[in-house]
């Protein structure tokens, strides 16, 4: 693929190239370390179910949607938003999608990046062979280690900003599409070899039941935005970075195949993570909801106890890092290109982008240790004896474990204090607000902005029947479900 400076201008030499960049932005860490993880804190099948319709009625459309926009201006998200804005004569906020884009993606990358850093931790780790037929307890206190030491995870987390910064101001992926043609189907080769370790293991059914077994009652309002916000995150949908992929697609190739398999790959992805995870955590008696730890505390397990662990293992997290990394440069690429078109230069605009991501991913790594306590929006439940709930408080600020303690068993209540930590704060900020209100933003412009026969022109989608599907999918139901699970979700 040409790029020139703004790296805005190339086509992909076909429809699988497109396919495979697009999955080299959609497959990462939301795959193989957050949906686990989430799955596990939400109560599993039911959780799945919700998430599996989120991407079907939510997710492609709006996939459809953002690649089309980029497809139809050929620029960065930013530019593209302003043109079609004018063009189309829709309400000028519409032009703000680019740039709250922009500050979403890079907010995400804040974190993304330090979590990216364990997965480097962690290839290093196995190498040395520190995992050889390590106990669950063990790989438990690796983990811990780990967190307890914020200059290691501030090492790792700039190592991989690094990389990234340094792929982005070269201009994006010249040689990544070469790379991933190759190793994104190796860590799927890696995950299958993990699969059929997790079916040799005891838990495995229990593993099965927990991802879909359906249990409704299980469903918080948290739950419900909680899978609708990952649908997005997962698909990296409603920041820009798909629309930027999108400018690079050939004008004659089908949207509604492409997208569909892309949305596949990454699901796929998803749930063959899963399937490896829960057995392994049945298996060794370990907590389904242990948090962003699960994927860390679980794997060395399995690899300690393969033939070849160590190999495998230290192959499969640096995939896990690659991953990360195709990711990552698509979180940031639309902060630099914004950057870019107000006239810093590429290399001065990722430095930039690179080094303020950098000061926010210390209050993520500050998270999971100095600031584990300092939590946001804490809910105070007071339980009595029968098991009732007496007292409930919600507190916008708390240092958790000096409130545990004030407020002691008071009133003859037992106390449960839940809140956020700053990681969890941007998390739930940036996945589960900004990129749905983008998702919501982007299909009502195509939706109801763009003329039927524009969208027809430019998606080339082979039955009517399909378009009108489509199109009706993106006019109501993705901005009615985000905006009723929003609203239910925040109040
Ligand atoms: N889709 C990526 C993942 O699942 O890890 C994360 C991501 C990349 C989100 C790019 C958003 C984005 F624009
Ligand atoms: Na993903």
């Amino acid at each position: 693929m040409a790029s020139d400076k703004r790296g805005m201008h190339g086509i992909w030499a076909s429809r699988w190239t497109f396919i495979l960049a697009a999955v080299g932005s959609a497959v990462g860490l939301g795959n193989i370390w957050k949906f686990p993880y989430i799955t596990g804190e939400y109560g599993g099948g039911a959780f799945v179910l919700v998430y599996l319709l989120c991407i079907l009625s939510v997710g492609i459309p709006v996939m459809m949607a953002e690649v089309l926009l980029g497809r139809k201006a050929r620029m960065s998200p930013i530019n593209t938003m302003h043109r079609l804005t004018e063009k189309y004569k829709a309400p000028a906020f519409f032009s703000g999608i680019g740039w709250m884009g922009a500050v979403a993606g890079f907010f995400i990358l804040s974190f993304y990046s330090v979590i990216a850093g364990w997965t480097l931790y962690y290839s290093q780790e196995m190498v040395t062979g520190t995992f050889v037929s390590i106990s669950a307890d063990d790989a438990g206190a690796v983990f811990g280690g780990l967190l307890g030491d914020p200059a290691t995870l501030i090492a790792y987390h700039t190592l991989f900003l690094f990389l990234v910064g340094f792929v982005i101001s070269r201009g994006v992926h010249r040689g990544l599409e070469t790379s991933l043609r190759m190793l994104m189907p190796l860590l799927f080769v890696m995950l299958l070899v993990l699969l059929g370790y997790s079916l040799t293991t005891p838990g495995f059914a229990q593993g099965w039941d927990f991802l879909f077994r359906f249990e409704p009652e299980k469903l918080s309002e948290e739950a419900i935005i909680t899978a609708l916000g990952h649908s997005f995150f997962t698909l990296s949908l409603g920041m820009g970075a798909i629309m930027a992929y999108g400018a690079y697609m050939p004008a004659n190739s089908r949207l509604g195949k492409t997208i569909l398999t892309v949305g596949a790959l990454d699901t796929l992805v998803a749930l063959v993570a899963g399937l490896v995870i829960f057995p392994i955590v049945f298996s060794n008696g370990l907590e389904p909801g242990a948090g962003p730890g699960l994927m860390f505390q679980t794997l060395p397990i399995a690899f300690g106890q393969l033939p070849g662990g160590i190999i495998i293992g230290t192959a499969f997290f640096v995939l896990v890092a690659i991953a990360a990394w195709s990711s990552a440069i698509s979180l940031a690429e639309p902060a630099v290109a914004w950057a870019v078109e107000k006239g810093f230069s590429r290399v001065r605009a990722t430095i930039t982008v690179c080094a303020l991501a950098w000061v926010l991913g210390l209050g993520t790594v500050m998270s999971f240790n100095h600031w584990e306590n300092h939590q946001y929006f804490v809910t105070v439940t007071g339980i009595d004896q029968e098991g009732e709930v007496a007292f409930e408080d919600l507190r916008l600020y708390a240092d958790v474990e000096v409130l545990r303690s004030t407020l002691g068993t008071t009133g003859g209540l037992t106390y449960e204090v839940k809140g956020k930590t700053f990681f969890d704060v941007l998390d739930f900020l940036t996945t589960n607000i900004l990129l749905p209100l983008g998702g919501v933003l982007i299909s009502l412009f195509v939706g109801w902005f763009m003329t039927r026969r524009a969208i027809a022109d430019e998606a080339r989608m082979k039955s009517e029947r399909m378009l009108s599907l489509w199109r009706f999918m993106i006019r109501f139901v993705a901005p009615l479900a985000v905006l009723f699970v929003i609203y239910n979700g925040l109040i």
